[in-house]
């Protein structure tokens, strides 16, 4: 979602007359789009605005100005102490502002002081954001990110989402429709549904009957041009019956889910307000298993959570080896301030936490390879995205979301093109090109 967000930022920017830079050093602004979900991300935005302050004050005794601004969560969660902590900091804006950056800039260049806009309507902002067009940066060569909803209401006791990113919105079906069909004109083959809590989403259609996130997968699978349909992120107990059923009855809806499940023990996912137990999740597998017997998935896990014990720690081993992630994300906990399991005096030691981590990490990494070594020797679709490091190269993404090398091939940027697949390593695979196929799948 940051990326998004980042990305939609650039468009807005654009016919400001902003254009990217890569060098702190050349930019007239400095926008650091943040993320407040552990202590580490947030504590790296101070240390950041440090070396921007460098820069901004080099710049200010040759006579030229830096704008620096902090987006995101941390600025909707900090405002107040960013700019007390970094006083020389000139906007603050959280993620439902940032489609006033226009007129936040020209006060910011008026200038009396620093800016702070940590308004909340994520309505507003989609209705104000400029259409996503050719060159837009929310467009990655053929594959796009598309928001339909935002923000959280689920209030699980570690998460700060629902305090930076506010209540759900689902936004209108048309409105994302057209934005697909947008999309698909404009060359994209593969579109992310994106949410915070996408499961939830519940669009009002036109004649005013609500749609689930199942129906709308549906309908972007009938849009011209787009091939590929993903999701992201989900929430176990909100996936319904009719999505599960999308995963089976709609091709182009690719066989990978991110699907977190936190933890493997009745009693921490209960701490945690989850609204799903460990067995209901297992169920859950089987269900999409059984809509789509070549799903993969992949999972969030936090280790350490208060009152965790050896046991609770043990039933997560077990989750995690009889479901089995071909990929995952895992974390120690950090308290957020704000959020109810910071208060908790059973908080687990930082010793314990580092060891559970490597546990868990060394089982999901030898399963991430386990699975990347099964694809030797199968063909798989791949869409071509994105340039490799040297020349001619390009990386795909096969359809559970595996980084694919292929060699010298640069002509083929945005076709999806099937590959037979050489090599595995632990985060990637390498495939080449089947002369039979060419022909026939490049699109
Ligand atoms: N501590 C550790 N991990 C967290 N996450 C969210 N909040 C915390 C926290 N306080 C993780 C969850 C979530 C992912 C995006 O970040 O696993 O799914
Ligand atoms: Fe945070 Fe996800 Fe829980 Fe919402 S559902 S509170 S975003 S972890």
């Amino acid at each position: 979602m940051n990326v998004y967000d980042s990305d939609r930022m650039t468009d807005i920017l654009r016919p400001l007359g902003f254009s990217l830079s890569n060098d702190p050093d050349d930019a007239d602004m400095v926008i650091l789009n943040t993320c407040h979900i552990r202590e580490k991300a947030a504590e790296k935005v101070y240390s950041e605005l440090g070396r921007m302050n460098k820069i901004k004050s080099r710049k200010k005794n040759q006579g030229s100005n830096m704008i620096l601004a902090v987006a995101g969560c941390v600025a909707q969660a900090e405002g107040d102490e960013i700019l007390r902590r970094a006083p020389f900091v000139d906007l603050v804006f959280g993620p439902q502002a940032y489609h006033d950056l226009p007129e936040m800039i020209a006060r910011v260049s008026r200038a009396k002081g620093a800016v702070l806009n940590t308004s909340f309507p994520a309505q507003v902002k989609f209705d104000h954001l400029p259409e996503v067009m050719l060159g837009s940066e929310a467009i990655n060569g053929a594959s796009a990110f598309l928001t339909v909803q935002e923000g959280c209401d689920k209030f699980c006791t570690f998460c700060v989402v629902p305090y930076t990113r506010g209540a759900e919105y689902s936004r209108p079906v048309s409105d994302i429709l057209v934005e697909a069909r947008r999309l698909g004109d404009l060359g994209v083959k593969e579109v992310t549904l994106l949410g915070q809590n996408v499961n939830s989403y519940h669009g009002v259609a036109i004649g005013g009957t609500e749609w689930g996130l199942g129906r709308l997968v549906h309908e972007i699978a009938e849009v011209e041009g787009i091939e590929r349909i993903r999701y992201m992120t989900s929430y176990p107990a909100d996936m319904d019956e009719e999505l599960i059923s999308a995963h089976g009855e709609v091709p182009a809806l690719m066989p990978f889910l991110h699907l977190p499940v936190q933890s493997g023990s009745d009693k921490i996912l209960k701490a945690m307000n989850r609204r799903h137990g460990a067995d209901q999740y297992r169920q859950l597998v089987e269900r999409l298993v059984k809509a789509r017997p070549d799903i993969a998935l992949s999972s969030d896990f936090i280790v350490g959570f208060p009152g965790e014990k050896d046991s609770d720690f043990d039933s997560t081993m077990k989750l995690v080896r009889e479901v089995g992630f071909i990929q995952a994300y895992s974390f120690k906990y950090s308290p957020r301030p704000g959020t109810p399991a910071a208060l908790l005096n059973n908080q687990v030691s930082e010793e314990v936490k580092t060891e559970r981590l490597k546990i868990l990490q060394d089982e999901l990494n030898k399963q991430q390879l386990v699975f990347n070594k099964s694809c030797v020797g199968r063909t798989m679709p791949v869409l071509l995205d994105r340039p490799g490091r040297f020349k001619g190269q390009m990386i795909g993404r096969s359809p559970y979301m595996q980084p694919v090398h292929l060699s010298a091939q640069e002509h083929l940027f945005g076709a999806i093109v099937n590959l037979h697949i050489d090599v595995a390593q632990a985060n990637s695979l390498a495939g080449s090109l089947e002369a039979v196929n060419q022909s026939k799948n490049v699109a």
